[in-house]
């Protein structure tokens, strides 16, 4: 893996900046990054508030583990080095998006609390915005909407998170979400959220 780039790379200034493009889409850039296990509803929330954002004119783009392990992520699997990777690129996408002025909502377990970290501290003040998705294991395994959970537990599938790989749950999300609630009622939380910071307006 490339771990930077040499000095013979050096960055170039464009005539149209983030700033324009935010003045543009009449909005700041943002990441609403939502981290919780699989089957907690992260991709479901993520897929109602980027509705509620879409239909008040708002530019997003929503980016899905499942997804985005289809494509860029690809070659990656669940070991906790692959994660990390999954992570990385994540954000560095994220980070483009929301140069280009979108509110970008992420959808990925992001076990780890140091890489999710990183990418707030990549992202800077204000453009980071952590969203847990609490939900008991017990419920996203009753869930379990894509029969992982079952074949962790019989033991077909490794290193399956909350199984027998780890979840750090966020000490300080800018959200913490009761996963039991109906998405309405969070989707209406995730709203507010975004309104205290300044994204969207009433
Ligand atoms: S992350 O840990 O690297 O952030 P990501 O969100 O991209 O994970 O992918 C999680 C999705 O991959 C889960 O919702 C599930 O559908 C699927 N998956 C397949 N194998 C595993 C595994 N071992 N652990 C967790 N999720 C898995």
């Amino acid at each position: 893996m490339a771990t930077g780039h040499d000095d013979n790379i050096v960055w170039h200034t464009h005539p149209v900046t983030g700033a324009d493009r935010e003045r543009l889409h009449g909005h700041q850039g943002v990441v609403v990054w939502f981290t919780g296990l699989s089957g907690s509803g992260k991709s479901t929330l993520a897929g109602a508030l980027e509705q509620a954002l879409h239909q008040r004119g708002v530019s997003t783009y929503l980016l899905d583990g499942d997804n985005v392990r289809h494509g860029l992520c690809g070659d990656l699997g669940f070991s906790e080095g692959d994660r990390k990777e999954n992570i990385r690129r994540v954000g560095e996408v994220a980070k483009l998006m929301v140069d280009a002025g979108l509110v970008v909502l992420t959808a990925f377990i992001s076990p780890h609390r140091a890489e999710r970290r990183k990418v707030r501290d990549m992202l800077g003040a204000g453009r980071f915005l952590e969203v847990f998705v609490d939900t008991p294991l017990a419920l996203c395994e009753a869930r379990d909407p894509k029969g992982l959970y079952k074949k962790a537990r019989a033991g077909e599938l490794r290193h399956f998170t909350g199984i027998d790989a780890a979840y750090e749950a966020p000490e300080q999300p800018d959200i913490h979400l009761d996963g039991e609630q109906l998405v309405t009622k969070l989707t209406a939380q995730l709203l507010d959220l975004l309104h205290r910071h300044d994204i969207i307006k009433r």
